[in-house]
């Protein structure tokens, strides 16, 4: 089963996108299933039908689902969130807002994985399509087992030592809630599927992003940031979709000043992002929305061609080992100012790499786990980092 996240800045036509390969996938024969984790849904609107927190089938080989967070921990957490609100409300925060501190960052994505997972295990589908809330938030996603497994670590973890300690100070009353068997059976359960979760996000062969962005200065340069990020992260991002280009045939001074922009524009996507796969679709003259126009978009960005079609497998971190007992970790990490990159071995086994404001963790395998950092350099755009083995 393949899983295809579209990414991109706000408004450069994720949604459209998204909407338009699930009904060419569908129509191609492959059993689709297309999600959107945006809490600003808009799904439902571009196909111009109702969707909602289940899934509906929308037309033959084609499902689609406006995912609810709310409504999955209502449906699905029930324990975990009821805890969750009782330990925040006894933290000294009310009603509504408890419910919603009850989420973790990055749970809308969690959530859709999970469905992710299910959907592996069943064989129901063949691809399912994630149309995804702007590129920041997302990347913040992508890191999410990180993110949620430190969440929940520190809370149940905390929570379960003072789970011993109440047993010896019986009587005594605590200023928060316990959490009940049930709860701890939960997160524990929760915690497995995680790792299940981060498996799958993690097959780069299987699992792919797809950028979409529009011939324009701040989604170009947006679209470079988040491709750093998403090689950090180890994402297969195998192909750019540069949507809203205005057909070179359009007349007037207005549009041949904009063509010239637009032209120059064409050139800093090549120039940044050859020889990777880069798709186009034209801006068309009226609101995209409904089946005749998400398939017209579909024919640009596609022609004949399956939007099943791998356009990548290349992976853009891999560790390599040479004979002698030397190893590098390549990581491919194109428009990043060599200076803002920094390294700093963890304790466990792990290695944790800077840059900007942004970090990774990588787990080192086991071969790796002592090995001595001899030096990281700059090989074209892959950051190469050398290791002796003891
Ligand atoms: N090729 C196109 N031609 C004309 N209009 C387009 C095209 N692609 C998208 N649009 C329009 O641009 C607007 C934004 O598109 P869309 O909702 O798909 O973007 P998005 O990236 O999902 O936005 P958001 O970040 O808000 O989720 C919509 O009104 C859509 O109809
Ligand atoms: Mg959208």
């Amino acid at each position: 089963m393949k899983l295809i996240i579209y990414n991109g800045k706000g408004g450069v036509g994720k949604t459209s996108v998204s909407a338009a390969t699930a009904r060419r996938l569908a129509q191609k024969g492959h059993r689709t299933i297309i999600m959107s984790v945006d809490t600003a849904h808009s799904l439902g609107d571009s196909f111009d039908v109702k969707l909602g927190p289940e899934i509906v089938n929308v037309l033959p080989n084609l499902d689609a689902l406006e995912l609810d967070i709310m409504y999955e921990m209502r449906t699905k957490w029930a324990s975990i969130k009821e805890y969750a609100s009782a330990f925040m409300l006894s933290q000294g925060l009310e009603g509504v807002s408890a419910e919603e501190m009850a989420i973790i960052p990055g749970m809308e994505m969690v959530a859709a994985l999970l469905y992710v997972l299910t959907f592996r295990n069943e064989g129901k589908y063949d691809v399912v399509v994630i149309d995804t809330a702007p590129t920041g938030e997302t990347l913040r996603l992508l890191s999410f087992p990180d993110v949620s497994n430190w969440y929940i670590d520190k809370m149940f973890s905390v929570v379960s030592k003072l789970m011993g300690v109440a047993r010896i100070t019986i009587g005594h009353i605590m200023d928060f809630p316990l959490p009940s068997k049930e709860v701890m059976e939960s997160v524990m359960e929760l915690k497995d599927q995680m790792k299940k979760v981060k498996s799958i996000l993690e097959d780069s062969e299987n699992t792919v992003v797809r950028l979409v962005l529009n011939p324009e200065r701040m989604a170009i340069n947006e679209t470079r940031r988040s491709y750093t990020y998403m090689c950090l992260y180890n994402k297969n991002v195998e192909c750019l979709i540069v949507n809203k280009v205005i057909p070179e045939s359009a007349d007037g001074a207005f549009i041949s000043e904009k063509l010239k922009e637009q032209r120059r524009y064409m050139e800093a996507i090549h120039e940044s992002f050859d020889p990777l796969k880069i798709m186009t679709a034209e801006m068309m003259p009226t609101e995209l929305r409904g089946s005749e126009k998400l398939d017209k978009l579909a024919d640009m960005i596609f022609g004949d061609s399956d939007p099943i079609e791998s356009y990548s497998r290349e992976s853009p971190m891999k560790f390599v080992s040479s004979p002698d007992g030397s190893d590098e970790l390549r990581l491919r990490m194109p428009f990043v100012d060599r200076g803002s990159v920094e390294l700093f071995k963890g304790n466990q086994n792990s290695i944790m790499i800077l840059v900007g404001s942004q970090k990774r963790t990588v787990t080192l395998p086991t071969t790796l786990a002592n090995a001595e950092i001899l030096g990281a350099d700059f090989e074209g755009d892959c950051l190469v980092i050398r290791f002796k083995r003891d």
